[in-house]
């Protein structure tokens, strides 16, 4: 959700990084609360979805493409806009780089403080619900709330192709969503936080596919808040006369790709080179 607040007159240049395109959702709530900003992308498509990968083998390599990345686009901000490789690699990746890193992790702490009922949903990719971040998440700041966890890589899937531009079958996006109501409790649940950021792509079809009325939270308002407070705090800033670029890891993308990107403003996408120890796990 984009910040409601008066657009702040930052600049500077900022990388925002996902497994695919749910990191465009952070991206439009940087470029709405600070539209001088220049705004980069990239996509490890090759290693997408994150949301299904082994622990070890995701740790080893965020850290490796996010270094490769900064190298080429030298920005004065990354932000790694996944919960899945946040609540994993953050603290790897920030010790590897020497500009500032900020992560997107579940808004547990704005979802216990909203919700009447007490019961708070969670829908996340699997690997977010297994990590000991997000669970501390909860016992630090949503104990005296229920939190029903629903881990699903489908609702990933399905938010590509709907901004790939497909019309989804609204019956797919409810069963990919339905565990999260149907598990015991669910009827209680008036808060539901988006953890995964290709999920607020779908906020329509999930709000239309909910069994009854509950208020859908992402982090996209607080990441722009928090990396403004870092951009306006670094020593210089990066503008450059380069235009935004985007960058995927697969050597080939499918067309559907370069069209969302076409669409957020990226003329040209391209392949990063992938260090080769990032690959072979
Ligand atoms: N967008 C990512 C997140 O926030 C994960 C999607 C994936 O599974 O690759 O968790």
């Amino acid at each position: 959700m984009a910040s409601r607040r008066t657009p702040s007159p930052a600049t500077g240049r900022v990388l925002v990084f996902d497994s695919g395109i749910g990191g465009l959702t952070i991206r439009d709530a940087l470029a709405a609360s600070a539209p001088g900003l220049v705004i980069d992308y990239a996509a490890d498509t090759a290693f997408f979805p994150y949301g299904e990968k082994a622990d070890a083998a995701l740790a080893a390599r965020v850290p490796e493409v996010a270094e490769a990345l900064v190298a080429e686009a030298k920005p004065d901000v990354l932000v790694i806009a996944c919960n899945t490789a946040s609540t994993l690699a953050l603290s790897e990746t920030r010790s590897r780089l020497a500009i500032p890193v900020i992560g997107t992790v579940p808004a547990i702490k704005p979802a216990a403080s909203l919700t009447k009922t007490g019961t708070i949903g969670l829908l996340a990719t699997p690997g977010t619900l297994a990590r000991a971040y997000t669970s501390k998440l909860i016992a630090d700041f949503a104990a005296h709330c229920q939190v029903i966890r629903h881990g699903s890589v489908d609702l990933v899937h399905l938010a590509e192709r709907r901004a790939a531009g497909e019309r989804l079958p609204a019956s797919e996006v409810a069963a990919a969503q339905a565990p999260l109501f149907h598990a015991p409790g669910g009827e209680q649940i008036d808060t539901v936080v988006l953890a995964c950021t290709h999920f607020p792509l779908l906020r329509t079809e999930l709000t239309a596919a909910a069994p009854h009325q509950v208020s859908y939270i992402d982090s996209g308002a607080a990441i722009a808040r928090q990396t403004l407070k870092r951009l306006e705090a670094a020593p210089a800033r990066r503008i450059g006369v380069d235009p935004p670029a985007a960058w995927v890891t697969s050597p080939v993308h499918p067309e559907a790709v370069g069209r969302v990107f076409r669409r957020y403003g990226y003329e040209t996408v391209r392949a990063l080179d992938v260090p080769a120890r990032a690959q072979g796990v």
